[in-house]
């Protein structure tokens, strides 16, 4: 039984296989066309991921589209009634996802399987079902409580309730514009970013300035209601109507000039961002203490956009009264993709959960020979490297910045140890060498830490595993300065752990690196260029390689040096 899990709804176009219940592949469409958060429909990745499995579409049983278009029809009706200022914009935005896309797909759907009775089933599942069960149905636990938050989906913005099994129990739904995820994005345009795409930037912003300025305004903005309905106060905004900017009239009023791209940033954008930052904390830990007073779970999974935010989830992790809370590493839109194949299975198809996702190396991958035909092809002369973990850990010794490309890809927007740039954290100029020469992205941003995961309690202030650095914690005071490329201006740190059992590789290049230096813990960023996805084959290595400080490049078992 093979299922494709398509994402084609908003942003982050991907697709993946789910064959008798087992995730085998799953590949973002932006890494293969190189265009940043695609929308665009996920056919080069279909076609990789079939390749990569040895499947072809004749195999397709099911298809799973994150995305109902028959979802929520009577609230939308209404909306412009309500809102005739957004009339245009809404209107456009539904003929392109409701009439425009499911269209498309249809016909996407004849074409590639002509005869009617060989074509796969079509399922359009509910977003926030998606979010929920590419979490839920595939994380370590059999129950735990449910919380899903993003911009919007078809309407709703988010939701709680709790999972049993194969079962999923909403309490409660919000709808948009009642949506805490718009409400952040508001403050992202703001500080000058992109709303939407850059709402990591305003996190990273939000230590550098100070919440208490704002934080009054901010809580009147968005607040959570005791039966966990989000409600926003639409005065503050603009986003409902579809147009300009998210932010309103009063929200200048009250917070003070926008900061336009590019621009310096003022101590107010600083403050915004704290204050907002810490209001979508308070909100998150909000909803997370209903769903503890109302259910007895010990775990909390948390989904969709928002639960990118890994500063939020760091203080769910250790304020919520939960265990442990999973997010998958590809919270976002692209990880829809899975939940929609994952909801096909469990609920559709009434299978029982046969798959946990803590691996997160599901993508394409490239074997010696392929990347020994590249750096032929270049006519880069490379030797095969018997240790070359051990070249690795001497050059990251060195003070060297390396470009790291090994196994399968990552899936979600953080490079985890396949398709990454790795520095020594231990240097105080490491963080700017690695901007200046190679990422050019803003100053402030931190760079995050990976340690082999038996060894995260040493250095870092945590009891719980973060595979997929989505759960920020503080670096110990006594180690903060033995590693400030990694620790933010707060202490705190966006640390990834890595198990030898998922990553063994990475694993021993930590380790080696922690016998050289005495500290196994390594600065680990995406290998990208700016403002590109990351690298996804050798040749995007060698284009990045060649045209940034890279120090050295570790193509699987050859290195390149400059
Ligand atoms: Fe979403």
């Amino acid at each position: 039984m093979v299922i494709l899990g398509l994402n084609y709804a908003f942003h982050d176009s991907t697709a993946c296989l789910v064959r008798d219940g087992e995730l085998v592949i799953a590949i973002e469409e932006e890494r293969l066309t190189r265009d940043k958060h695609t929308a665009a429909f996920p056919q080069r990745a279909i076609d990789r991921c079939l390749k990569e499995a040895g499947l072809t579409y004749e195999d397709i049983d099911h298809v799973a589209v994150a995305f109902d278009p028959r979802l929520d029809l009577g609230r939308k009706a209404l909306y412009p009634l309500r809102h005739p200022r957004a009339l245009k914009g809404f209107a456009s935005h539904e003929w392109r996802t409701v009439v425009q896309k499911p269209r498309y797909l249809r016909r996407w759907m004849a074409q590639t399987w002509p005869n009617p009775a060989q074509r796969p089933r079509l399922h359009a599942v509910g977003h926030h079902m998606a979010h929920v069960a590419g979490s839920f149905f595939i994380c370590p636990w059999e129950e735990a409580a449910l919380l899903s938050l993003d911009g919007s989906g078809e309407w709703a913005t988010g939701l709680i309730g709790q999972g049993r099994g194969t079962d999923v129990e909403v309490f409660r739904e919000s709808y948009f514009p009642m949506s805490l995820g718009s409400v952040y994005e508001a403050a992202t345009e703001f500080c000058g970013f992109q709303p939407n795409y850059d709402e990591g930037k305003t996190m990273g912003l939000a230590p550098l300035g100070d919440p208490e300025r704002f934080i009054d305004a901010a809580r009147d903005t968005v607040w959570v209601e005791p039966d966990g309905a989000v409600r926003v106060d639409l005065g503050w905004f603009d986003y409902p109507d579809w147009k300009g900017h998210r932010y309103g009239e009063k929200f200048v009023r009250v917070f003070g000039q926008p900061r336009r791209k590019g621009e310096e940033f003022q101590q107010h954008h600083l403050d915004v961002a704290a204050a907002f930052q810490q209001v979508m904390e308070e909100r998150g830990l909000e909803l997370a203490g209903i769903l503890r007073r109302w259910t007895d779970h010990r775990h909390l999974v948390v989904a969709g956009g928002v639960a990118l935010n890994s500063v939020m989830n760091g203080r769910l992790v250790r304020e919520a009264g939960f265990d442990d809370i999973y997010v998958m590493p590809a919270a976002g839109d692209n990880g829809t993709a899975i939940g929609a194949a994952y909801w096909v299975w469990n609920r559709e198809l009434g299978r029982p959960r046969n798959f946990v996702h803590m691996d997160p190396y599901i993508g394409n991958g490239y074997d010696d020979a392929a990347i020994q035909a590249v750096l032929a092809e270049c006519k880069l002369p490379a030797e095969r490297d018997e240790d070359v973990v051990g070249t690795a850990a001497r050059l990251l010794h060195e003070g060297k910045i390396i470009g790291w490309f090994q196994g399968r890809m990552e899936i979600g927007p953080r490079a985890l140890g396949n398709r990454s740039i790795l520095a020594d954290p231990t240097r105080a100029d490491t963080k700017d060498r690695v901007n200046a020469e190679v990422k050019h992205r803003e100053a402030y941003r931190p760079f995050a830490p990976s340690v082999p995961a038996e060894h995260k309690e040493k250095w870092f202030e945590t009891e719980v595993e973060a595979p997929f650095m989505l759960k920020v914690c503080d670096v110990r005071p006594e180690a903060r300065e033995q590693i400030p490329a990694v620790t933010h201006v707060d202490g705190s740190a966006r640390l990834q752990t890595v198990s030898k059992e998922t990553n063994p590789r990475y694993h021993e290049l930590l380790e080696r690196f922690g016998e050289l230096s005495g500290i196994p813990v390594v600065l680990n960023t995406s290998f990208n260029i700016m403002g590109e996805p990351m690298v996804e084959s050798p040749w995007d290595a060698i284009r990045c390689f060649y045209s940034t400080g890279l120090d050295a490049l570790v193509l699987g078992d050859y290195v390149l040096t400059k």
